[in-house]
């Protein structure tokens, strides 16, 4: 057989404390805790064909059904980036499909899923090649490294549920090179929860989120924030564990702000929230005082927003989110999305 293939679909992820700020060799300057979504995923299939020179490459990429010119520059830079973890590679031609099940324009971050599915296919091609990485710790854990040198977030998506980034003493296992999945310690009131993504803007981000990691360099607050992270996180993971809605709320929306503020108060001050972005979260916070459900506005580096809440209350919140929040929304525009099972081997494409 000269052409061999593998698949993985991997979801995106929000996070709930964020990462904003980045070392040398994608090290995050704090730790990040984020929920690995199931609805809005990445579907990667890497075909492989011993290459019979010792010039493995990239040979095509298509994204969607079409062959995409300037991912494929980018995905060509990442295999480049990530050949002492995959020496084999040299000995392949590779032809990549992806597609995402969310649209490409709809401002959801494509880089978690799409660096995490493909990280995840290139240490499957490994283990169907030399039976390496053998057990799935060691599997996932090299899936998380080399996701998190295509994208940093993307280290976080190999795993279902809660995920840890970065180096934290309360987790002895945790990194700053990988992520660990903290569903052993996850409370049952926090257990499935669920995320209505608002699409209040379609348009690209005018500032990439690669140039406000950047930005955070000569920000002044950054040492403050740091340490701001590094105890939100601590913080998070006894919320985790206790089941305190109230807290994870209060948490959650103080991080999507301050993510936020980072951003206002870099050089050359920029804005990524949107009239409609404001809309919601005076309405979501004037919602959950008359109705005291748990529900938590949270954003990316972007102008939608997330509310997380946990899945008992999803008739009311959607309820919610078509009477009054919708109107908000590009073209009424939302994905109704949860946590899920993590990344999954699939077949053949997906999505
Ligand atoms: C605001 O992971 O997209 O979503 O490492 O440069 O690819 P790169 O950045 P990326 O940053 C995501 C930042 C965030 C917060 C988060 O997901 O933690």
């Amino acid at each position: 057989m000269t052409d061999r293939a593998v698949g993985w679909k991997s979801p995106s992820n929000i996070a709930l404390v964020k990462y904003w700020g980045k070392r040398k060799g994608q090290i995050p300057e704090n730790s990040s805790v984020s929920i690995t979504l199931k609805e809005s995923f990445t579907g990667t299939f890497l075909h492989f064909s011993p290459s019979g020179n010792r010039k493995g490459e990239l040979k095509s990429f298509s994204f969607g059904g079409k062959e995409e010119a300037s991912f494929s520059s980018r995905i060509g830079s990442y295999l480049e980036s990530v050949r002492t973890l995959y020496p084999f590679l040299v000995d392949y031609d590779l032809r990549i499909e992806s597609s995402n099940s969310f649209p490409h324009s709809s401002g959801i971050a494509s880089s978690a899923s799409a660096m995490s599915a493909l990280a995840l296919c290139l240490t499957s091609m490994e283990r169907v090649l030399f039976d390496s990485p053998s057990d799935d710790e060691s599997f996932f854990r090299k899936a998380s490294y080399a996701a998190r040198i295509g994208s940093g977030s993307a280290a976080r998506s190999v795993y279902p549920g809660y995920v840890l980034w970065g180096k934290v003493p309360e987790v002895p296992q945790s990194e700053n090179e990988f992520a660990v999945p903290l569903g052993y310690m996850v409370h049952d009131e926090l257990k499935d929860i669920h995320d209505a993504i608002l699409i209040v803007d379609e348009s690209p981000k005018p500032v990439s989120s690669s140039r406000g990691h950047a930005l955070m360099e000569s920000n002044p607050w950054a040492r403050v924030r740091y340490e701001q992270a590094a105890r939100n996180t601590s913080r998070l993971l006894e919320v985790i564990s206790s089941g305190d809605l109230e807290e994870f709320v209060k948490l959650t929306e103080a991080e999507a702000l301050t993510l936020h503020s980072l951003m206002m108060s870099s050089e050359d001050g920029y804005l990524l929230m949107k009239p409609g972005t404001l809309e919601i979260i005076e309405k979501v916070r004037t919602w959950r005082k008359r109705t005291n459900i748990p529900a938590a506005f949270t954003m990316d580096a972007g102008p939608n927003v997330h509310l997380i809440y946990p899945g008992r209350y999803r008739e009311k919140v959607i309820n919610f989110v078509e009477e009054e929040l919708l109107q908000h929304c590009s073209k009424g525009r939302w994905i109704d999305d949860s946590s899920g099972p993590g990344p999954v081997q699939i077949n053949k494409v997906d999505g």
